[in-house]
């Protein structure tokens, strides 16, 4: 791969300028804070790409990528489009000599993605995924306490849980065809905590999907393509660490969400700023609880990652294979939900 001299002389563009949480504006000042230089928008709404020229005056902007390819000599491109098109478009970019970033989820299936891992590996080029929830606080510090400090000993199972009881809004997230599911949204971040926290290979995953719920309802959104109304996705690991994820729009119970770790010798609670960490004494008679605040997030270290990569070859944080692995697993449990068994992994 060729190295840069320094990160302004990687010209960097964005692909999708959308406006539900302003990513292509975050993505291009983190990109910016990291040294690098922002040079061209790509979007399909020309309302979207007039607020692109007024967010940054003088970058260059275009209606799609073709033409963005054509008539810049952008270096590395970020795709921040809806998650059926970052295949598409990923490959599209690669087989033009660019680097590519892509917003979670890197793609929808795991053939999607050998195929841009083959196709960069072709060309010397890096994909990645902007995991910028690696640098959450509450994984950081979870981290800290279970890996460094062992203090709930040795992790028995994961469980990871996210929803409340609502009809999905009528947007793009909530059709199966274009989000890839459920469990493409948070899930993907929630399986790159869990794959910090537990060094050893997978070996089988299973899913579970309830669908037809919301679709059945009157006035619901996307009644042919909804998206599952609850999906669980069960890893195995070789050192037997079980993990269980769910995502869900059918759950009655008031608590919304959380993160539990199951060690040999306390529980690990994540919910949202603050944690949880209850011990057990040595002869497991006495348990004492300790709660805390999480630390703030550190999202922007991604892109400081980044470039550190393409100027100084560091090591990429969340290179291809570890983008790959939620990916696979969430495939996988789709797979295994449709067949009613376990499936073997590929990518462990
Ligand atoms: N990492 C995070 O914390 C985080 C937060 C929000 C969204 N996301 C991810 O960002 C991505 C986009 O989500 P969003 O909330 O910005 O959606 P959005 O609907 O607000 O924006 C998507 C934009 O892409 C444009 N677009 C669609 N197809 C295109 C194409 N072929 N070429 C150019 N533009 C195209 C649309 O016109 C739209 O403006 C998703 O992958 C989502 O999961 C990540």
């Amino acid at each position: 791969m060729k190295r840069f001299s320094r990160p302004a002389d990687i010209k960097v563009g964005v692909v999708g300028y959308g406006g539900a949480f302003n990513m292509g504006k975050a993505h291009l000042n983190q990109m910016k804070a990291a040294g690098m230089t922002p040079v061209a928008v790509a979007e399909i709404d020309p309302k979207r790409l007039e607020q692109a020229k007024q967010d940054f005056p003088g970058i260059a902007t275009f209606p799609d990528l073709g033409r963005m390819l054509k008539e810049c000599d952008v270096n590395l491109i970020t795709l921040i489009t809806p998650h059926n098109t970052h295949a598409p478009l990923a490959l599209q970019a690669l087989k033009a000599g660019r680097h590519i970033v892509c917003e979670k989820p890197l793609a929808i299936t795991t053939a999607e993605v050998d195929a841009m891992l083959a196709e960069a590996k072709k060309k010397g080029l890096i994909v990645s995924t902007y995991h910028n929830r690696h640098w959450d606080g509450r994984i950081q510090l979870a981290l800290e306490h279970i890996q460094k400090k062992k203090l709930i000993g040795e992790i028995v199972r994961l469980e990871l849980h996210m929803g409340a009881f609502g009809k999905p809004r009528a947007w793009w997230r909530s059709s199966k065809s274009i989000s890839g599911g459920i469990l493409y949204d948070w899930g993907v971040h929630l399986l790159e905590y869990c794959f910090q926290l537990v060094q050893s290979p997978m070996t089988e995953v299973s899913g579970f999907a309830k669908t037809g719920f919301w679709a059945s309802q009157k006035g619901a959104p996307y009644p042919k393509d909804a998206n599952e109304d609850e999906a669980s996705a069960i890893v195995r690991f070789k050192n037997g660490v079980l993990l269980n994820l769910r995502i869900t729009t059918l759950d009655h119970n008031p608590k919304a969400g959380w993160i539990e770790i199951l060690g040999t010798k306390g529980s690990y609670l994540i919910d949202g700023g603050e944690y949880t960490l209850i011990r057990r004494s040595e002869d497991g008679s006495v348990s004492t609880t300790e709660k805390g605040k999480n630390p703030p997030d550190q999202g922007e270290k991604y892109y400081q990652n980044v470039a550190d990569h393409l100027v100084k070859g560091a090591a990429l944080v969340i290179d291809g294979p570890w983008a790959r692995r939620p990916i696979h697993v969430l495939d996988l449990a789709w797979q295994s939900a449709k067949q009613g068994k376990t499936l073997k992994v590929k990518y462990a």
